[in-house]
């Protein structure tokens, strides 16, 4: 039996890093996969390979403790490492210790912003969940992919597997879960991706560090971005698209304030903007990855090329309706 699942990537709209405190934050799935297809294997080692991060190796012996890297070297384990954690929460979970060839595929750029380390987990979860003959609920799948966030950095919101799970447009809040927003219209959005790579777990430290330097600064610009994200619920249900721009450039702001922005993304904000975007921000952990504009209806290829002018990758972002899905079974 081999069995392939697919999860899409996400762009936070609002709320990302306030997030990791108890605020609201919006969040859009993208239509970009990560594909991982699972099968048994007789010898009872896990076999992970993932061209996407440029690594593969075997897991093997007493709580598959001994690692042997096949491509990637040195740093193959750490990469490999969060496919792992849900592999063996699935194993865990099902009481079956079955050996696996995992292969990841995934056309989500990397330590960019747009989850591709939540879209892998929860992918990896649905597929070797129903291998393992457990056929986990989304609900599970979303748990076991959080095992697995929480290895890649200590205090994740949980926003990233929860988005790639659920798909569509959703209000995450820490504690609370998800609550499906039904968008009457698609938004015109580009994304600008850097193409710096960055550690989320550095930059959410750095927020903290912050935070516990200037509490009385830095909390109240982390309740303000909790508000921002309400204002932005009622502004997307009457499909207002200016007050969205508008508060995403609020957002931008207070990001900036906390550290987490940096010269290539004011650059692509900035040329967005001047390029007639209704709003302009970073998304995800910041630092280098991605942005993300808010155009008018047709503004969209004018903003693109704007972005790429000043240096960056420009996609425009549907909706990924869908969340984790089987796509395959033989
Ligand atoms: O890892 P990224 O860049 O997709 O960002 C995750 C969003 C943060 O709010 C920065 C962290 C979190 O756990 O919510």
């Amino acid at each position: 039996m081999r069995v392939t699942a697919s999860a899409p990537a996400k762009v936070i709209l609002f709320g990302e890093h306030f997030v990791v405190y108890g605020e609201p934050a919006l969040v859009m799935a993208v239509e970009r996969r990560a594909y991982v297809s699972t099968e048994p294997r007789a010898d009872g080692k896990i076999y992970i390979r993932a061209e996407n991060v440029g690594a593969s190796g075997y897991y093997s012996g007493e709580g598959l403790r001994t690692f042997e890297a096949e491509t990637g070297g040195a740093e193959a384990q750490r990469r490999l490492e969060p496919i792992k954690v849900v592999i063996e929460e699935a194993r865990r979970l099902s009481g079956k210790n079955l050996g696996l060839n995992v292969t990841v595929e995934s056309a989500i750029p990397v330590a960019a912003g747009l989850g591709s380390s939540a879209a892998v987990a929860v992918a990896t979860a649905a597929s070797a969940g129903r291998v393992l003959d457990l056929n986990p609920s989304r609900e599970e799948i979303y748990r076991m992919a959080y095992e697995a966030e929480k290895v890649i950095h200590g205090t994740p919101s949980g926003i990233d597997p929860a988005i790639s799970t659920y798909g569509g447009t959703l209000m995450y809040r820490r504690g609370e879960g998800v609550q499906p927003l039904a968008l009457k219209v698609e938004l015109p959005l580009v994304i600008g991706n850097t193409g710096l790579s960055r550690s989320t777990g550095d930059l959410v430290a750095g927020v903290r560090r912050l935070k516990e330097k200037y509490p009385s600064l830095v909390e109240p610009i982390l309740k303000i971005g909790g508000k921002i994200t309400a204002e932005a619920v009622k502004a997307l249900e009457t499909g207002n698209l200016e007050a969205l721009g508008n508060l995403m450039n609020i957002n931008h702001g207070l990001l900036s304030a906390v550290g987490v922005s940096s010269l290539p993304l004011e650059r692509l904000v900035y040329a967005a903007r001047m390029a007639g975007a209704l709003g302009a921000k970073l998304t995800g952990a910041g630092g280098g990855g991605c942005m993300v504009a808010l155009t008018e209806a047709g503004g969209l290829g004018k903003v693109a090329r704007a972005i790429e002018e000043a240096g960056g990758e420009a996609f425009t972002a549907t909706t990924a309706k869908e969340g984790v899905r089987i796509e395959e079974e033989r």
